[in-house]
């Protein structure tokens, strides 16, 4: 399968310029008013009691902010940032390293924490419970165990699914906080805001047109910016108005609701393959040649959260809605 452009999944390109167009203060990261309010507060009484704030559990589906998020705490603690990512930890002295670094009131930013394998997160219980690292030296018959102190310091994981995270790591997380896919109004912001960032200019009706089709998610809105951005440089007047988005958002074959060809395939293959459901998703990703896992996380959350895809207990099936944006009429 071909790179999609509106994957919230973060691919190669968006590297270079996510760095700068990235919010590093809480003001400025647009949305999530819940979250942040909270947050604010939280840290705020941390450096009252001049403790280490709390371990924070950021999750929700990829591309909504978890990671600026992370660095915008470690931010207004005015603390500095140590990250890992699950999968980069792989024996339990990956994890003793990591955590022998940290100084006091460092934040340790672990990216994709469910992927830790479960004998190593262990360590992380009396890490985060009462700041100590207990390690095993030596071998079978002789060995012994150790605790070192660690300095007070806050944990961030983040995590695309919270349901896999063991309840005794969940439990060890005083703040938990789900982020929310975003309004049009708060991608319309996002997407002004990366134009003045990256110094292009986008006409408000533009930056409408293009948060509708982002799916929600910050990650796809920066990332259609930039190629509407190329639209405008090359075939229209170096300004971004709204008819220069649309031509280049077809062009991109990117759909009004966000939705591309994969998903059109998707939802396609369900209605036709099968009179529009219910049919189970292994039957689905054999049809469309994919893997169960990749149907599962990455192309129908976006179709079930906008009631396209409904998942009943028999299977998948097309609603309404979703006959209705592929311009199809439901079959009786
Ligand atoms: N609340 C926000 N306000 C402005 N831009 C945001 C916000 N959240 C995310 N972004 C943008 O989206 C991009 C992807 O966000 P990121 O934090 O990497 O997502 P995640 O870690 O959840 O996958 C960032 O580079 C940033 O530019
Ligand atoms: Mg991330």
């Amino acid at each position: 399968m071909d790179e999609r452009i509106i994957t919230e999944e973060k691919i190669e390109e968006d590297n270079d310029t996510e760095q700068s167009i990235r919010p590093d203060s809480i003001e400025e990261y647009i949305g999530q008013k819940d979250v942040k309010e909270n947050i604010k507060v939280f840290i705020e009484s941390a450096k009252i009691r001049d403790e280490s704030l709390d371990h924070v559990l950021l999750y929700g589906p990829p591309g909504l902010g978890k990671t600026t998020l992370a660095h915008i705490i470690a931010n207004e603690l005015g603390s500095d940032i140590k990250t890992a990512t699950g999968p980069s930890i792989e024996k339990p002295g990956d994890l003793a390293a990591i955590l022998s670094t940290l100084e006091p009131g460092d934040v340790l930013f672990i990216d994709e924490i469910h992927r830790i394998p479960k004998y190593i997160e262990e360590i992380l219980y009396p890490a985060m419970e009462d700041f100590s690292l207990d390690i095993i030296i030596g071998n079978d018959g002789n060995s012994r165990n150790i605790r070192i102190d660690l300095p007070p310091f806050t944990l961030v994981g983040a995590t695309t699914r919270a349901g896999d995270l063991t309840s005794p790591l969940r439990d060890r997380f005083g703040i938990i906080a789900k982020l929310q896919y975003y309004t049009k109004e708060e991608l319309t912001q996002i997407v002004k805001r990366t134009s003045r960032v990256l110094g292009v200019t986008i006409e408000d009706d533009a930056a409408k047109v293009l948060a509708s089709r982002s799916r929600g998610t910050p990650r796809i809105a920066n990332r259609l910016f930039k190629r509407v951005r190329d639209f405008a440089l090359v075939e229209g007047l170096g300004v971004i108005d709204k008819e220069i988005t649309e031509k280049a958002l077809d062009r991109l074959k990117v759909d009004n609701l966000g939705l591309d060809e994969v998903d059109h395939q998707l939802l396609k293959s369900i209605i036709f393959k099968f009179n529009g459901g219910p049919v189970g998703v292994e039957a689905i990703a054999s049809t469309i040649g994919e893997e169960v896992s990749t149907i599962e996380d990455v192309y129908e959350p976006f179709l079930l959260q906008n009631g396209l895809l409904k998942r009943t207990s028999r299977g998948r099936v097309v609603t309404k809605k979703g006959y209705e944006a592929l311009g199809l009429e439901e079959m009786a």
